[in-house]
């Protein structure tokens, strides 16, 4: 995946535990860089050492830890650059959700070799709050950072959100999560 994956991971585990942490993360990994080129395409299995490292270390689940990095990685790309790209894909999740795969291809103009994952909403009867999300990725394990993401996005919109995986890749096709949250509030009348 491109360094800034890998950049994002760090900036979480800097912010949260602190640099020296991070430093153990890299030697646990038998990681030789100490910093990444967001440009720069490094190879998947790189990214899932760093995670499988912090998560021995800090004694978490490495689901956990994926899904804490899901929620960090929404604010982490609105601080280096990518706040317009967000801006532009929506301000409600539900608009947000519809305009991911378009979101990608986007960063993909700036990122060429760039492998997405794709995302398809399926919306529930009104009876039934909420909608379904389908995602489909060409790499494996990354469905737990899915559901943080969820949330972060529920976090930026302000809109709380419940994320639960209802279908997973495997046994099925391909993971698919069921998202409960609550409508944009109403402007207040001026
Ligand atoms: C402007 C903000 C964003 C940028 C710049 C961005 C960029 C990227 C990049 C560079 C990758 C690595 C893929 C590769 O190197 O081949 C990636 C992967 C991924 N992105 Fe985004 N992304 C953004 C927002 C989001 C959001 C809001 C979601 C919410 C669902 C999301 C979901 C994912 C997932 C799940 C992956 C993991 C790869 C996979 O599943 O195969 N991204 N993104």
């Amino acid at each position: 995946m491109y360094g800034l994956v890998n950049q994002g991971l760090e900036d979480f585990v800097v912010q949260r535990f602190g640099g020296d942490t991070w430093r153990q993360v890299l030697q646990r990994a038998g990681v030789a860089q100490e910093m990444f080129i967001s440009m720069d395409s490094y190879p998947d299995e790189l990214s899932f050492k760093l995670v499988g490292a912090a998560s021995e270390l800090l004694g978490m689940d490495a689901d956990a830890l994926l899904e804490a990095f899901g929620q960090h990685w929404v604010l982490y790309t609105a601080q280096v650059g990518y706040g317009e790209m967000l801006a532009m894909a929506g301000s409600d999740l539900k608009t947000f959700l519809l305009n991911l795969d378009t979101l990608h291809s986007h960063v993909g103009m700036t990122f060429p070799d760039l492998r997405p994952p794709s995302f398809e909403v399926e919306s529930l009867p009104a009876s039934e709050q909420g909608l379904l999300l389908h995602y489909r990725s060409e790499r494996q394990g990354m469905a737990p950072m899915v559901i943080g993401l969820i949330e972060g996005l529920g976090q930026r919109f302000r809109q709380p959100v419940t994320v639960r995986q209802i279908a997973f890749r495997g046994p099925q096709d391909h993971d698919v999560f069921r998202i409960e949250y609550i409508e944009v509030p109403a402007h207040p009348a001026a």
